[in-house]
């Protein structure tokens, strides 16, 4: 029976970080070490500032650091000593070459792969634990056992990650289950069980399955692609309850009632963001079409399509309200983030706002409690553009709270759904106050009470809902 004592983490990013450090919190008998190429990342996490905002993380950081967890540059030395590795690598959607736009680029995890195979000393257990491609590791495993000797063996295994930003380390905690696929060997079994072994230092063992391996890998897309699914749909009701007066909330509660579909996940919005749904579900449709199945691969695509249109129709809605043209007009975006409760940026709908509210000429005044500007110049600039930020300065204006933001605005647009922008959090009378009449707000979340906001006297807009809803 193979005892994981040692464990390395290749990638200290959102998944590797709070996974292995929640991992060394409730395994004190396992030393745990998280390494990366990045001396900026990997200093910030043995810092008092973390390279992440995750509610949580701190405290679990703490509590375990220096003790049996580590962070290192040193990728050689750690995969030296570790009997178990996991994999936690970046797969962004590939930029150039076959597949742009589409597929998985894999040269992270493939040359993770290969670090492995040239320095491993000893046998190891290697765990997919990025979001692959169906079959992934099976290349992964072509490359280690090339360089497996005698005593050199190496298993693989897949154990995708669930875990939610905002709520990672909940959801790391008390996870609604935990996935291992291997292949049905006698040695990838007995790999397998040292895996479930971990877990099971904290988690229940009837929420540890496991699988085969391409299950395992196919799951984490299907998960991710049905979850996204749920958001296009309610969203694309949102845009019938708009045009009928039916109310979007009410819709997703009578629907959520039903046990077989549950409530959750029916929450329309702006368009869903972060570096997972987009990304995975197109790895799927470019999965579909290789597999020649391009039915499959149309019906996930339509997932994203039904994604941007809900961003650009709330961009219409705005400009038309604000009577065709929002050029020279101030714009307050409340909110950066993906969602709220993290500091990550990547593919939020306020990037894709914001450059078309620019492209309008507009000026526009931008607040989130954790994002900082360094990162929403970063995002807004665009390829090819020398002095970007002076460029952006012209249209863009960073601030400090809400207030700032709303100052003399003409609109506020409610993007992100941080607690703080609630209307028993904020003082809207304040914010009426110092806008230009008349006062619009665009709630992107469903976060505000349209009707005490009415009252106030802005001219509020909800995605799914429409002032006259329920009336004759
Ligand atoms: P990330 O970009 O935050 O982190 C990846 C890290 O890996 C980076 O710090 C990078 O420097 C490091 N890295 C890349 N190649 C390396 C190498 N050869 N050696 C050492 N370090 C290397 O990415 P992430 O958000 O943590 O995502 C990682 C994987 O997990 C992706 O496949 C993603 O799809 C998946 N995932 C992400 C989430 C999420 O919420 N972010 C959730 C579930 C699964
Ligand atoms: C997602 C999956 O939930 C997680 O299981 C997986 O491991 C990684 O991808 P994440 O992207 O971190 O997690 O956050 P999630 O809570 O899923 O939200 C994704 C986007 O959908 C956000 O922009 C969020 O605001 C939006 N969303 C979510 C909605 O618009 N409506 C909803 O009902 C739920």
């Amino acid at each position: 029976m193979t005892v994981v004592k040692n464990i390395c983490c290749i990638g200290a990013g959102y998944v590797g970080g709070p996974t292995c450090a929640v991992l060394a919190y409730k395994s004190p008998d396992i030393k745990v070490t998280i390494v990366d190429l990045s001396e900026a990342r990997i200093a910030a996490w043995n810092s008092d500032n973390l390279p992440i905002y995750e509610p949580g993380l701190d405290e679990v950081v703490f509590a375990c650091r220096g003790k049996n967890l580590f962070f290192s540059t040193d990728v050689d030395a750690a995969i030296q000593e570790a009997d178990l590795i996991f994999v936690s690598v970046n797969t962004p959607t590939k930029k150039s070459g076959m597949g742009a736009g589409m597929a998985a680029d894999l040269a992270y995890v493939e040359s993770a792969t290969r670090r492995i195979a040239e320095v491993a000393k000893s046998p190891k257990i290697v765990v997919e634990k990025s979001t692959v491609p169906c079959r992934t590791a099976q290349s992964m495993r072509t490359i280690l056992e090339a360089n497996s000797t005698s005593e050199i063996h190496f298993d693989i295994l897949s154990n995708p990650e669930f875990l939610a930003e905002g709520t990672a380390i909940k959801d790391l905690l008390n996870p609604d289950r935990v996935l291992i696929g291997a292949l049905q060997t006698e040695s990838g079994i007995e790999a397998q069980n040292a895996l479930v072994d971990v877990y099971t230092h904290w988690v229940p063992k009837e929420r540890v399955i496991t699988t085969n391996l391409w299950s395992s890998e196919l799951s984490k897309l299907a998960a991710n692609a049905m979850l996204a699914q749920r958001i296009s749909s309610i969203n694309a009701l949102s845009a019938i309850c708009e045009a009928t007066g039916a109310d979007v909330d009410e819709v997703a509660f009578a629907c959520g009632k039903d046990t077989r579909l549950g409530s959750k996940f029916l929450k329309a919005s702006v368009g869903f963001g972060g570096s997972c749904f987009q990304k995975d579900i197109l790895n799927l449709v470019y999965l579909s079409t290789q597999l020649n199945l391009p039915e499959v691969a149309a019906y996930w695509q339509q997932v994203v399509i039904m994604n941007e249109y809900q961003k650009k129709r709330f961009v219409r809605n705005i400009i038309s309200t604000l009577f065709n043209t929002i050029t020279n007009k101030k714009i307050a975006v409340l909110g950066f983030a993906f969602k709220k409760d993290t500091g990550d940026t990547r593919e939020s709908a306020a990037i894709t706002l914001i450059k078309d509210f620019i492209q309008e000429n507009a000026r526009v005044a931008i607040y989130d409690p954790k994002v900082e500007a360094e990162q929403i110049y970063m995002d807004l600039s665009e390829p090819g553009v020398v002095d970007t930020q002076k460029q952006l300065e012209k249209n863009i204006q960073i601030c400090q709270s809400a207030y700032e933001a709303a100052d003399d605005a003409d609109a506020v647009v409610i993007v992100t759904e941080w607690d703080e922008f609630r209307d028993d959090q904020l003082d809207y009378e304040k914010i009426y106050a110092g806008m230009k009449k008349p006062a619009f707000l665009f709630d992107g979340r469903l976060l505000v009470n349209a009707a005490k906001l009415r009252q106030i006297g802005f001219k509020v807009s909800v995605i799914g809902k429409n002032e006259l809803a329920g009336t004759a």
